[in-house]
């Protein structure tokens, strides 16, 4: 039976992920371009940290949408923004799992060990060393680009729904409304 709204552990799954990843490209960024030294080490970690983070909370987003399914998208949409809306939705789940992955593949077999803040090693059995990470982190990188471009897209048009249209898409993925 489709639900007539998200359920709270999906509305409380999606922002937990957005704010993972509001938070993790800032870090990328900087990390990327910061002269080596603690500062780098540090936020490679966070963000390792907080892309392993995003990847479980993904999983379990996953678990609940295939158990719970979703509500229908607001009537009246014209066809072609209910094919978008599908679309991109399907490939946010995509890539929120990709992205991580990719990332936690690639570190693993250039620049192991992989830990998760600071304590639990989580290196996975990837060989190669380091062209085979560079080139899986190379894929991450633009899997990462387009993951962050795809966001954009979304979050606006979740403000054109609120703001122009003024119907209650916003409204039902907002915590502790229907
Ligand atoms: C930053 C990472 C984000 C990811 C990965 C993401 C992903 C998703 C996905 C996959 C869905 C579909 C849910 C389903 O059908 O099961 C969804 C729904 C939604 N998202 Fe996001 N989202 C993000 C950020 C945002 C932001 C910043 C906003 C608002 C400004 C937003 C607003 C919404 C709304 C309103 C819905 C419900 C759409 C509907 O029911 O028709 N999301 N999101
Ligand atoms: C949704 C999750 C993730 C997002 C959105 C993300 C995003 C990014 C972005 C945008 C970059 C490029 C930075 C730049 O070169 O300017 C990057 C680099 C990197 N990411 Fe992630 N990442 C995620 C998860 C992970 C995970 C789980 C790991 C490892 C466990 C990881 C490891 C790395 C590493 C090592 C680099 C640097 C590559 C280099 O130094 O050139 N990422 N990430």
């Amino acid at each position: 039976m489709t639900p007539r709204s998200y359920a709270p552990s999906q509305k409380v799954l999606h922002w937990a992920v957005a704010a993972l990843i509001v938070a993790l490209v800032p870090i990328a960024l900087a990390m990327a371009n910061l002269p080596d030294g603690p500062l780098k080490n540090a936020l490679y970690e966070w963000h390792k940290s907080f892309g392993l983070t995003v990847l479980a909370l993904a999983l379990a987003r996953i678990l609940v949408r295939a158990a719970r399914g979703a509500p229908p998208l607001v009537a009246g949409l014209p066809a072609w923004q209910r094919r978008a809306a599908h679309a991109s939705h399907l490939a946010l789940y995509v890539l929120i799992v990709l992205v991580p992955l990719l990332g936690w593949a690639g570190t693993s077999a250039c620049c192991a060990p992989v830990m998760l803040y600071f304590t639990l090693p989580l290196t996975l059995p990837v060989s190669g060393g380091m062209p085979v990470g560079e080139a899986i982190l190379r894929v991450h990188q633009v899997a990462a680009f387009t993951l962050v471009a795809l966001v954009a897209l979304h979050a606006g048009a979740a403000l054109h729904h609120h703001l122009v249209r003024r119907d209650g898409t916003l409204r039902r993925m907002w915590p502790g409304r229907g």
